[in-house]
């Protein structure tokens, strides 16, 4: 299949939500990382996300809207927790886990009784969304596994010829997927950490939010079981930034015929050893994250990351970081 580059005047957005109501994908870009859209009503068109991403089937994924009276069409009950995180929160990097109608395929919960939904901030997002005139699934518009892509070329690396279009918008400013908020129960539980903090949730619902953090913590979100985020080279991850340590870790690899290359705050500390800045404050480092990862995977054979950071921010950043390192942690 011949994958089509969009841009986003009238005419090519039109073509883009054709595109989608005529049960093809395409890929958008949103505050996020890139999606890769699919008409939520039609179920071989969802099917067909899976096997462009290779991703396994019983992942469900996010239904996008564009108009919060959208919701009643996807959610079959919006409890008052519920209610004032829509009125209050959204549109924003969230997705909120709510009871599903009957009328959303088994496809896109996994069988699951429940529906995850998104309304996007980006307005790049929310015009292609609009333009498709109903619900669209978009899981990240990477292969399965791979760090999520934040700008259309790295879409364009992993979905080339496999998809119909690529609508080719910014790059995405918050970089990190969005915070999953399960408010299917009486507890409302963060099962994703992202951009939308737990204190921000719990400011509006008046009650504290539940933060899973345990993988193995038994969790109704099947996303989290997955290997995620990998880089093509292997992994380690340093949370102490202890300089000693780490030189000592890079100067091993060499020893073994390594060319790692060191992602840390003060690329100065380490005169000599190639290195690569992760970012100053928190927000540069979830922005750069994955399109960092992707840089380095293709210059270098191994990578040693080091973050230091603190705050909600970072435990989200930490989220992503420990899993693209397969758990290495130096
Ligand atoms: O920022 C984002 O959320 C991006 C952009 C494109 O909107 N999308 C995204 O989708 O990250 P994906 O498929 O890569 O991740 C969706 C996550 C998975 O961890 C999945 O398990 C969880 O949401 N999820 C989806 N439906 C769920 C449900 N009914 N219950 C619990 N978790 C659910
Ligand atoms: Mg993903």
């Amino acid at each position: 299949m011949q994958t089509k580059y969009l841009t986003f005047c009238d005419q090519h957005l039109a073509q883009a939500g054709q595109l989608i109501r005529e049960g093809q994908l395409v890929a958008f870009p949103t505050e996020t990382v890139y999606g890769l859209g699919a008409n939520a009503w039609d179920e071989q068109a969802v099917l067909s996300t899976f096997q462009a991403k290779g991703r396994p089937s019983d992942n469900p994924l996010i239904v996008h809207i564009w108009d919060k009276g959208q919701i009643p069409q996807i959610a079959r009950s919006i409890c008052d927790m519920a209610q004032k995180v829509i009125d209050q929160l959204m549109p924003a990097p969230l997705t909120i886990v709510l009871p599903k109608q009957p009328t959303i395929s088994n496809v896109i919960t996994a069988g699951l009784d429940t529906v995850a939904i998104r309304m996007p901030m980006s307005k790049q997002a929310r015009d292609f969304l609009q333009a498709c005139q109903v619900p669209v699934t978009a899981p990240s518009a990477n292969t399965s596994s791979r760090p999520s892509p934040t700008n259309w070329q790295r879409v364009a690396e992993d979905m080339d010829g496999k998809i119909a279009a690529v609508l080719c918008g910014d790059a995405c400013q918050v970089g990190i997927e969005s915070t999953v908020l399960d408010l299917s129960t009486d507890t409302p539980r963060i099962l994703r950490p992202g951009m939308v903090s737990p204190q921000q949730i719990a400011a509006v619902i008046g009650q504290p939010v539940q933060v899973i953090t345990n993988p193995k913590d038994k969790v109704n979100s099947p996303g989290v079981r997955y290997k995620h985020y990998a880089p093509k080279v292997p992994m380690a991850l340093n949370l102490d930034g202890d300089k000693q340590k780490i030189a000592d870790f890079y100067n091993q690899l060499v020893a073994l015929g390594h060319n790692p290359v060191l992602l840390v705050a003060d690329t100065n500390q380490y005169p000599g050893f190639n290195c690569h800045p992760i970012g100053k404050t928190n927000q540069q480092v979830a922005h750069n994250l994955f399109e960092n990862l992707r840089l380095l995977e293709n210059k270098y054979t191994y990578i040693i990351a080091s973050f230091v950071g603190t705050g909600p921010l970072a435990d989200s950043i930490l989220n992503r970081l420990t899993k693209s390192a397969g758990n290495n942690i130096l």
